[in-house]
């Protein structure tokens, strides 16, 4: 039996940012993972491999079209994508080798195989040769799994998840994509872009379930016209292959051929062989551990945190909530404000969102003011080409306090940080109207989009 003063199982962003942090407070930390590389399903198959290709696909496409409106002539463009793919894989290894580095720089001990609690502070460790540790903290990061879809069945090949879809050895002539998720645009995006065919299926009348309905339809609209078909209202009911042929059949609808599938219905958390049973440790109707608002199970000397409980699946949010959860043990404070957690689907251009909706704000009856700014009124946009989208900034009626900001347009992702700031501090929109921004850059269209809250924009 190896005894530590915290195990955490799972190595992703929530686990590895939770075991650094606790090993910087002076814990003997262990981290059990079954993969061999660190950094879970975000930096291995998820964030950072999927922005990999949205860039390479991305200058690919410049290339082949918008490079001659800046008066550049390429000519012989082609894509070489056993290159474009290997890139990812060489970003991606050497982030999942960072993090390798950071545990032995933090003397954080690994252990590799599947993490399952045998009882109170104990875990074992399923793998190569396997092991009982002890600890008085248990830490679970397990994250999710891709949620399946009644009547599809994943075969890892031609009807698969967003894995797949980061290696197709070849550009689909026709993707569907089921669900216009996060996934689903993102990497419906790559493979538009890389020339693919692209049909989105959604279940709902709308993209993007969950962000300002505004921006959402303003986002089908730019990728409607960069060539993605939507077709919402749409109900897949099932998918069947013949050699590599694939035909998703959709309720009222004729059955869609194409040759890929990717399922993209959202995830599941992951706790399948974990044990929880043996502590009594029970799930929510949602399968989520719940937890207390200091990331403590129900049961005592256990924690939970990231996409296996309650809150967005994202991996910075995991990662607030392990650091949170691990000083919480270590010095007895820890806070995460849900209020201030972005959302950003990284497409071309980006949609970013943090705080409530305009929809949300209706359904609660807050009495809010809204200011909208288009990025074609700013300088910076026009000298990059990038003029389309919006920034929308939502702020209490009576207290001008900050509640919610939405962006569609060029670098929202990075855009969307401002405002994560100003909700952090509780700032006004005047606050960010009476902030000097630099000029020429788009941070300007969150300033005039404060200025518009109160009516004053400048530049429109
Ligand atoms: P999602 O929850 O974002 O979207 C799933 C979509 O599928 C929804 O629009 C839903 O209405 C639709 N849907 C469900 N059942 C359907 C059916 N039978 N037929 C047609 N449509 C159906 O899930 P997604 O895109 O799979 O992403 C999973 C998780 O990963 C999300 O929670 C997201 O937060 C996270 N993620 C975050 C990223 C980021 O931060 N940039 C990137 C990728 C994933």
């Amino acid at each position: 039996m190896k005894k530590h003063d915290l195990i955490v199982i799972g190595a992703g962003p929530g686990g590895y940012v939770a075991a650094i942090r606790a090993a910087q407070l002076g814990l003997d930390v262990a981290c059990i993972e079954d993969e061999e590389a660190l950094g879970g399903t975000c930096v291995r198959v998820g964030c950072i491999p999927s922005k990999a290709l949205l860039e390479a696909s991305e200058r690919y496409h410049e290339a082949g079209h918008t490079l001659a409106d800046f008066g550049i002539k390429v000519s012989g463009v082609e894509l070489d994508l056993p290159r474009m793919l290997e890139r990812k894989t060489k970003v991606v290894a050497a982030l999942t080798g960072g993090v390798a580095h950071l545990f032995k720089k933090n003397k954080i001990t690994r252990y590799r195989g599947h993490g399952r609690i045998v009882g109170p502070g104990r875990v074992v460790v399923d793998g190569a040769q396997p092991e009982e540790l002890e600890a008085k903290h248990v830490l679970i990061a397990t994250g999710s799994n891709v949620a399946p879809l009644r009547g599809v069945t994943l075969d890892g090949d031609r009807v698969g998840t967003s894995t797949e879809a980061l290696s197709y050895p070849e550009v689909p002539k026709h993707l569907v994509v089921i669900g216009a998720g996060y996934i689903g645009l993102e990497l419906g995006s790559v493979w538009n872009r890389l020339g693919a065919k692209v049909t989105v299926l959604e279940y709902l009348e709308r993209i993007l379930p969950g962000m300002d309905s505004d921006i959402a339809e303003e986002a089908e609209r730019i990728f409607t016209k960069q060539g993605i078909e939507f077709r919402l209202g749409s109900k897949v009911t099932g998918t069947r292959r013949e050699g590599d042929k694939v035909f998703v059949s959709v309720e009222g609808q004729p059955d869609i051929e194409c040759d890929r599938v990717l399922v993209s219905v959202g995830r599941v958390p992951n706790t399948t062989g974990l044990g929880l049973d043996t502590v009594g440790i029970e799930l929510d109707p949602r399968g989520r551990i719940p937890i207390d608002d200091q990331f403590r199970t129900y049961v005592a000397g256990f924690y939970a945190i990231g996409d296996v409980v309650r809150g967005p699946m994202l991996a910075h949010k995991a990662e607030e909530e392990g650091v949170a959860c691990v000083e919480h043990i270590v010095t007895g404070y820890g806070h995460v404000n849900y209020d201030a957690i972005p959302g950003v689907v990284y497409t071309h251009p980006e949609i970013a969102s943090v705080g409530k909706t305009e929809d949300e704000l209706k359904a609660s009856n807050v009495p809010y003011r809204k200011g909208v700014f288009p990025y074609i009124a700013n300088g910076r946009a026009r000298a990059l080409g990038a003029v389309e989208g919006r920034v929308k900034i939502l702020a209490h009626q009576a207290t001008d306090r900050i509640l919610g900001v939405h962006i569609v347009g060029a670098h929202a992702g990075d855009l969307i940080a401002e405002a994560v700031a100003a909700i952090e501090f509780g700032a006004t929109s005047e606050d960010i109207a009476r902030t000097s921004h630099a000029h020429p850059t788009l941070a300007e269209i969150v300033k005039e989009a404060a200025f518009a809250v109160a009516g004053r924009a400048i530049h429109i």
